[in-house]
């Protein structure tokens, strides 16, 4: 009975928090604006979301947004593009029920299984450019395969000009709650203060409520199954781990503190590959205890040792994750 009127309690605080937070006084994007027509091309939707623009003035944030992998976010390392194709090779081929028998019948909802967290502007290109990023790769691997180094490089750099650039953050995904505090404007880049912003296509900026929060990366770096999609597909599942065991266990920073500030690394979010992330990552203690064991009158006495070892992880989910 308490437990139930605890839990009805509890539930209440919820929505009173869910509607406080819903107030359109915080409305900060603004009502839907009109779809943009679909990118027919590769090259069309690369620059659409170009960052170049952002360089000239931004360009301590640009380098460091250039080292980290959101900069090459079909790429990866090289293993994410390979894994795409194989995902089709043996995942949606194989599929009965995929609409997917072969490259051509490839479409941006079928590869969304993947580009909704390693390409989530896909859905403003055709079908065309979908099988087209699916193509790019291929030519990359058989050209690498055949040690055509200038014809690798060349759909290397076509792959790479796909990513998770400026724009993707700071418009596309920038507004979570979207009834509430409104859709992204097109003309707008979104942060933490409102004004003239110095761009002649993006000459406004305004506060996006989240992008400071970690829900903002939770957005792509996963719960777990990604129950949307009609065929769940699951890479990145760290925000859940976040969420369920970090946060309970009375961890209280955002992903921003850790990765952006503590790492001293801004936007160049990393991993182990950094020597900073990796010196947050783990604590080590080894305690050892020497001791001697009189065994028997042959072997006489014998040194041993105890040794304890604790590793602690000190980041705020799993690792490794992916
Ligand atoms: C001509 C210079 C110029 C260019 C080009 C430019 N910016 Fe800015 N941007 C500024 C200035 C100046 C500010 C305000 C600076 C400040 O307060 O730190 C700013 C602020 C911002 C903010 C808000 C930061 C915050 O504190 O919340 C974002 C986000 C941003 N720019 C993104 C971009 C993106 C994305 C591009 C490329 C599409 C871009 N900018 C291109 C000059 C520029
Ligand atoms: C639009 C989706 C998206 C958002 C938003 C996003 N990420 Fe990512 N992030 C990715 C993808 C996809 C990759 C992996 C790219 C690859 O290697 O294929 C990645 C890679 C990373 C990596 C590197 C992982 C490694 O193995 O080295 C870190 C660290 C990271 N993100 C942190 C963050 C943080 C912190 C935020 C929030 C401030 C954030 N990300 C927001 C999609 C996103
Ligand atoms: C829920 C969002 C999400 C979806 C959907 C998703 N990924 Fe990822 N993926 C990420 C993030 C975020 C990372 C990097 C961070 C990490 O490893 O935790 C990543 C990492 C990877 C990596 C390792 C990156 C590297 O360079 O070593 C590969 C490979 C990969 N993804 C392939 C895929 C493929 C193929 C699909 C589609 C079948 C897919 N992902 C679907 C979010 C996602
Ligand atoms: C993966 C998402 C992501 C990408 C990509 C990204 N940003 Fe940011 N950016 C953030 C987040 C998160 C913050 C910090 C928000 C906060 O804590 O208030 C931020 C902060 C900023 C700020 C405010 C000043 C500062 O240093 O905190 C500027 C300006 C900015 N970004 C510009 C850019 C530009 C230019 C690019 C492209 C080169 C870019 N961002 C790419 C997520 C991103
Ligand atoms: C308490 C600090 C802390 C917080 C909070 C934190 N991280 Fe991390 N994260 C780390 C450290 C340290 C590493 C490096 C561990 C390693 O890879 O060796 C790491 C690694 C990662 C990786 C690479 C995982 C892999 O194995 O590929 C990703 C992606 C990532 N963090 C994203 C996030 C996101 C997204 C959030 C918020 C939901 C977040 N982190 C919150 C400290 C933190």
């Amino acid at each position: 009975m308490i437990g139930r009127r605890l839990f009805t309690i509890s539930l209440l605080f919820s929505l009173c928090f869910y509607l406080s937070s819903a107030l359109p006084l915080l409305a900060k994007g603004g009502p839907k604006p009109a779809p943009q027509p679909k990118a027919k091309t590769l090259e069309e939707l690369a620059e659409r979301y170009d960052s170049e623009s952002c360089a000239e003035c931004h360009e301590e944030i640009y380098d460091q947004w250039e080292n980290s992998l959101h900069a090459r976010s079909i790429l990866g390392t090289g293993r994410t593009a390979p894994t795409i194709l194989t995902a089709i090779d043996k995942g949606l081929k194989n599929f009965p029920f995929s609409g997917v028998k072969k490259d051509d019948d490839i479409t941006v909802e079928s590869l969304m299984f993947c580009a909704k967290c390693h390409l989530p502007q896909l859905d403003e290109a055709t079908d065309d450019v979908a099988r087209e990023i699916v193509a790019t790769i291929r030519t990359w691997q058989k050209a690498n395969k055949e040690g055509n180094d200038d014809l690798a490089d060349e759909m290397e750099e076509k792959i790479e000009s796909l990513n998770i650039g400026c724009m993707v953050c700071h418009n596309k995904v920038a507004i979570i709650h979207k009834w509430a505090d409104g859709y992204p404007q097109p003309d707008t880049v979104y942060g933490s203060q409102e004004g003239e912003h110095d761009h002649p296509d993006f000459d406004k900026m305004a506060k996006a409520p989240a992008i400071g929060e970690s829900i903002f990366c939770g957005q792509c770096h996963g719960l777990g199954p990604n129950f949307e999609l009609d065929e769940p597909s699951q890479c990145a599942t760290l925000y859940g781990s976040y969420l369920y065991a970090y946060i309970p266990d009375g961890g209280s920073e955002s992903c921003q503190e850790c990765h952006m500030k503590k790492s001293g690394l801004g936007h160049d979010m990393e991993a182990y590959r950094s020597e900073n992330m990796r010196k947050m990552a783990i604590d080590v203690h080894v305690d050892s205890m020497a001791y001697y064991w009189r065994k028997n009158k042959e072997e006489g006495v014998i040194p041993l040792a105890v040794v304890k070892m604790e590793i602690t992880n000190k980041a705020g989910h799993v690792i490794p994750d992916g």
